[in-house]
């Protein structure tokens, strides 16, 4: 190099761009693991902490738990179980359009106040045909419909022991015991006692079959009466989309409460773009992510107008191994925070779901401090009966498959490759195994609610939203961490394993 040139670098004060800054200027990208909640003074006992939610802007939930969408996780079963408790499913997308659309249909149709979409038969459909439709749909009975006039009721009674050659009208009831739009539960419920049937038919003036309650309807809410409903009183559903396939977001439309991008970098201008125009065409509300940065809430509340709620945090998931291949990520915790900063800023009001890493329900009530209103979880939940997982035994105890959606096998089945970015589609980004098995999600979410419920008495807030504005966080040193947990004991399960 010229002398002159070197005269003149070595006169300029700082270089043009400092490298040194990046470390000057480096924020602690804090875990679940790193914090404590500091006790605060409480003023309620955990018993009478109010858990309630809500989980996009115009839905709320019971309780703040959201199952992830994966094919371990979230297929129709458990998103019935984690509703029926108060909280919401996310149906996953690791499948055929129709496959899913069928998922979130049987979700929907498990419960309702009014069944609107109500399935009929005609009266010249045969009972063979009748019998086979009551079997794919596992409904023992239809109102019988002459165009759209309600002309008889057939049941499994009915049509069981006929002659399969049969027509509806030669064994269906035709005196119908049947109420008017209009009619009130109590009034239904009635009816349904008096003349000892399960279902009634309702009726407009013209006669026209609009809708049905059902006894097992009535006995479902007063037995789940904390469930996830929507004003008819079907259970509240979401549904995973990748921006970049609109068919399947607008069939999915039809039935689903809430569509969520199902992306692992969201803040990338193909996304926002490609979500901008999904947006356009659903009536869905949708949730966006995932993101984890104070530019990319900052970017998703000014540039996508309809934005309902946020899913955030990369690479915490305990099958995730993105932050490990590629380095990048945004643990839970630190990215809850920053997108609430975001939201804090514009006053958006937009629901954040913080999701992957829970591993107890500290961990729930350390993401609720940050500024979620819900978490998302998969391996928790991947351990329940209602996951579609296999179940397998491993040295006398049972567990449950788990698998990252960008783990090998799970992209093996190619439906949501689109979830990754394109360079890392070849990449596995997560990993599969076993967890141990649970049971019914119920129990799981019983004992999280208790436990969030404890965590929330020694914050000393009676609500999520104190949680927010009194709760306090202290960071942990490696060995705090450590104390935090049983030290210097063998513990029972470890004495086994030793024997
Ligand atoms: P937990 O900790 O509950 O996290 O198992 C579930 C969340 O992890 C995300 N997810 C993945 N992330 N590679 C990743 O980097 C993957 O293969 C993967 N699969 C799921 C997802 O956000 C989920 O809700």
């Amino acid at each position: 190099m010229h002398w002159q040139w070197v005269k003149l670098l070595k006169a300029q004060k700082t270089p043009r761009q400092s490298f040194l800054a990046k470390f000057k200027d480096i924020q602690v990208a804090l875990t679940f693991r790193d914090v404590v909640i500091l006790p605060g003074r409480a003023e309620v006992e955990p018993s009478e902490v109010d858990v309630r939610t809500r989980v996009t802007k115009r839905h709320a939930l019971n309780i703040p738990f959201v199952s992830s969408p994966m094919d371990t996780v979230t297929e129709s079963d458990m998103a019935i179980a984690v509703a029926r408790q108060g909280g919401l499913g996310v149906v996953h997308r690791n499948c055929s359009g129709e496959e899913q659309v069928e998922m979130v249909k049987r979700v929907k149709r498990a419960e309702a106040l009014i069944i609107r979409d109500v399935i009929t038969v005609a009266p010249t459909a045969t009972v063979g045909q009748t019998l086979a439709l009551m079997e794919q749909h596992n409904i023992s009975g239809f109102p019988v419909v002459d165009g759209t006039k309600l002309v008889g009721i057939v049941t499994g009674r009915d049509v069981r022991f006929a002659q399969p050659a049969l027509l509806v009208k030669q064994v269906m009831t035709k005196e119908v015991i049947k109420a008017e739009e209009g009619t009130t539960l109590d009034e239904a419920q009635r009816l349904l006692r008096d003349h000892k049937i399960e279902k009634l038919p309702i009726v407009n003036e013209a006669g026209e079959l609009s809708g049905l309650i059902t006894f097992k309807d009535i006995l479902l809410r007063g037995k789940y009466p904390d469930a996830a409903r929507d004003e008819n009183g079907h259970l509240l559903c979401a549904a995973a989309v990748s921006p970049f396939d609109l068919d399947r977001a607008r069939k999915l439309d039809e039935y689903a409460d809430i569509l969520v991008t199902d992306v692992s970098h969201f803040h990338n201008e193909n996304v926002f773009r490609a979500t901008k125009k999904l947006m356009a065409e659903v009536s869905a509300e949708v949730v966006v992510g995932n993101i984890g940065t104070f530019e990319a809430a900052e970017d998703a509340i000014t540039e996508l107008e309809q934005v309902s709620g946020f899913r955030v945090g990369i690479g915490s998931g305990s099958i995730c191994t993105t932050a490990e291949v590629t380095k990048a990520g945004s643990p839970t915790l630190f990215a809850t925070a920053q997108v609430s900063d975001a939201v804090a800023k514009y006053a958006a009001k937009i629901p954040i779901i913080a999701d992957g890493g829970i591993r107890t329900p500290g961990d729930v009530a350390i993401a609720l401090i940050a500024g979620a209103s819900a978490v998302m979880i998969g391996n928790l939940f991947a351990r329940c009966k209602e996951s579609p997982g296999t179940l397998i035994t491993i040295g006398g105890r049972y567990y449950k498959q788990y698998r990252g959606m960008g783990s090998p096998t799970a992209r093996a089945k190619r439906y949501s490759l689109d979830r990754y970015s394109m360079p890392s589609k070849g990449v596995p980004e997560g990993v599969e195994g076993w967890v141990p098995y649970k049971g019914e999600a119920a129990t799981l979410l019983d004992e999280l609610v208790s436990g969030l419920r404890a965590s929330m008495g020694y914050a000393g807030a009676r609500n999520i939203k104190e949680l927010w504005s009194k709760a306090k966080l202290a960071a942990l040193s490696p060995s705090g961490a450590q104390e935090a947990g049983p030290h210097d004991i063998l513990l029972p399960s470890e004495s086994q394993e030793r024997v």
